[in-house]
């Protein structure tokens, strides 16, 4: 029997392919763009690319018919092809950093703002491109402290963070959202229905699963929270009390339990208060919990487990230390190549605050590629979602690890290994 692994690559290329060549000049050099690419390719172990003049000289044709109106329309054309526009010079480097960082065109903000505009019957949105040239200055100010602080400009504004990649469609979709809610509960600190025992238990097993030590409750600041929660009882706005006190804010518009509560904390909830502009919990990244912790691999998996009726995961200190040696021998460089160890190996690699959470979802998320009739991916990988679901991988141990070029790698060993060929996961 052979095992079966596989790599999984974050986020390379996800627009459609191909390049931008555009006003050459000494920032559009062939061997910028090829730098560019070759870069990326090798940290995830792709062979380099060559400069093709045929294909060039096609990219700058079809460059030239667009530099009328600048749209992000593809060519049709034979080859592969990615578009990069921008209202300052984009040079090579910047424009193969957006395909790779996955960064966010007029079209996806325009689409997310029309959807919701067509929805209760108001017209499109156009794209303003000075409009856009100052949204973009003032993303690149507030890029150093992420803080959601209005410029005070002249025009209308609406911001949002997370400490994930935050799509165009997913940020319009947190404006979209705000609704009146019913505010239930305050932390730190208390809503009067439930009771004081309620929330520090919440709250100490998050705190014990990361080896923090328990909160116990006080009085006062009981007190202060409940007092509070009076007052905002009226409007049941997402309001911070700018009091003395660390706060999170939850509300429902259901009767919310303090457990449901300290739950969209930790579940890091993307609570972000539209009124003041501040991330609920203060902070700047709405970020309540990292979503690192051991606990958070073995969820994550024993979620996919249970949606095919396969018995939970454990997590074993042996297989999570050997996760941790190699993630760590990784850290140089990131490269998404396996251990060649006695586990089965799932790795997975994304830029900035990519968590274990995240790593993981990237392979349940292969689950729609996996046909159980015929045992086999259709359409797509899927072979690290059947290496999550392998009824008899029992145990696991996973790590995550910063690497110096600032990517997260990502690594689950699993025991034992599945993805044996010729058997079904489950
Ligand atoms: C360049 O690309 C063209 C079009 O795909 C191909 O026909 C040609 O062989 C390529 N040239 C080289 C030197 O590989
Ligand atoms: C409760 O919190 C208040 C205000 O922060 C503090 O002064 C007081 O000492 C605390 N009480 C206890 C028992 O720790
Ligand atoms: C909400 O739940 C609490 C505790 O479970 C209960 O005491 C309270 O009566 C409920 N409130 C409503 C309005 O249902
Ligand atoms: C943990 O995994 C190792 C395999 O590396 C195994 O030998 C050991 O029995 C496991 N520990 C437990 C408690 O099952």
């Amino acid at each position: 029997m052979s095992r079966v692994i596989v790599l999984l690559l974050v986020m390379m290329m996800a627009l459609n392919h191909h390049t931008h060549a555009n006003k050459g000049g000494r920032h559009y050099r062939p061997k910028d763009y090829l730098r560019a690419h070759n870069k990326a390719r090798a940290r995830v172990g792709v062979g380099p690319l060559v400069w093709n003049e045929t294909l060039a000289e096609y990219a700058r044709a079809y460059a030239a018919v667009r530099s009328q109106d600048c749209e992000m329309h593809h060519s049709e054309c034979p080859y592969g092809e990615n578009l990069a526009a921008g209202s300052w010079q984009v040079n090579a480097k910047e424009a193969v950093r957006m395909w790779v960082d996955e960064k966010h065109f007029p079209k996806d903000y325009l689409d997310a703002h029309n959807e919701a505009r067509a929805a209760v019957g108001v017209g499109p949105l156009v794209w303003n491109e000075k409009v856009a040239k100052y949204a973009q200055a003032y993303a690149n100010v507030r890029s150093k402290d992420c803080a959601m602080k209005h410029s005070d400009g002249p025009y209308g504004e609406n911001l949002a963070a997370g400490s994930w990649k935050v799509s165009a469609k997913e940020a319009v979709k947190m404006w979209v959202d705000e609704k009146p809610f019913v505010m239930v509960a305050l932390s730190h600190h208390i809503h009067a229905q439930n009771r004081p025992v309620d929330y520090v238990d919440a709250h100490n097993v998050a705190r014990a699963t990361v080896g923090v030590g328990p909160l116990v409750w006080n009085e006062t600041v009981a007190e202060y929270a409940r007092a509070y929660t009076e007052v905002r009882s009226k409007d049941c706005e997402m309001r911070h009390s700018d009091g003395p006190y660390g706060e999170n804010l939850a509300a429902g518009s259901w009767n919310v339990s303090a457990k449901e509560a300290v739950d969209m904390w930790l579940d890091e909830e993307p609570l972000y208060d539209v009124e003041t502009g501040l991330c609920v919990g203060g902070g700047n990244a709405c970020l309540h919990y990292t979503q690192n912790s051991p606990q958070d691999f073995v969820d994550a998996h024993n979620r996919a487990r249970a949606e095919v009726g396969v018995a939970p995961v454990g997590w074993n200190a042996t297989v999570a230390d050997y996760a941790l040696r190699y993630a760590e021998k990784r850290s140089g460089g990131c490269e998404l190549e396996h251990s060649g160890g006695p586990y089965g190996e799932n790795l997975a690699e994304g830029y900035g605050e990519f968590s274990a959470v995240d790593g993981v979802g990237l392979w349940v998320g292969e689950k729609p590629s996996y046909d159980y009739a015929s045992n086999s991916c259709v359409g797509g990988e899927c072979l690290h979602y059947t290496q999550v679901v392998w009824r008899d991988s029992t145990q696991l141990g996973c790590a995550r690890k910063q690497c110096r070029n600032g990517w997260q790698f990502v690594i689950c060993s699993y025991y034992p290994p599945g993805n044996y060929i010729g058997q079904r996961p489950y």
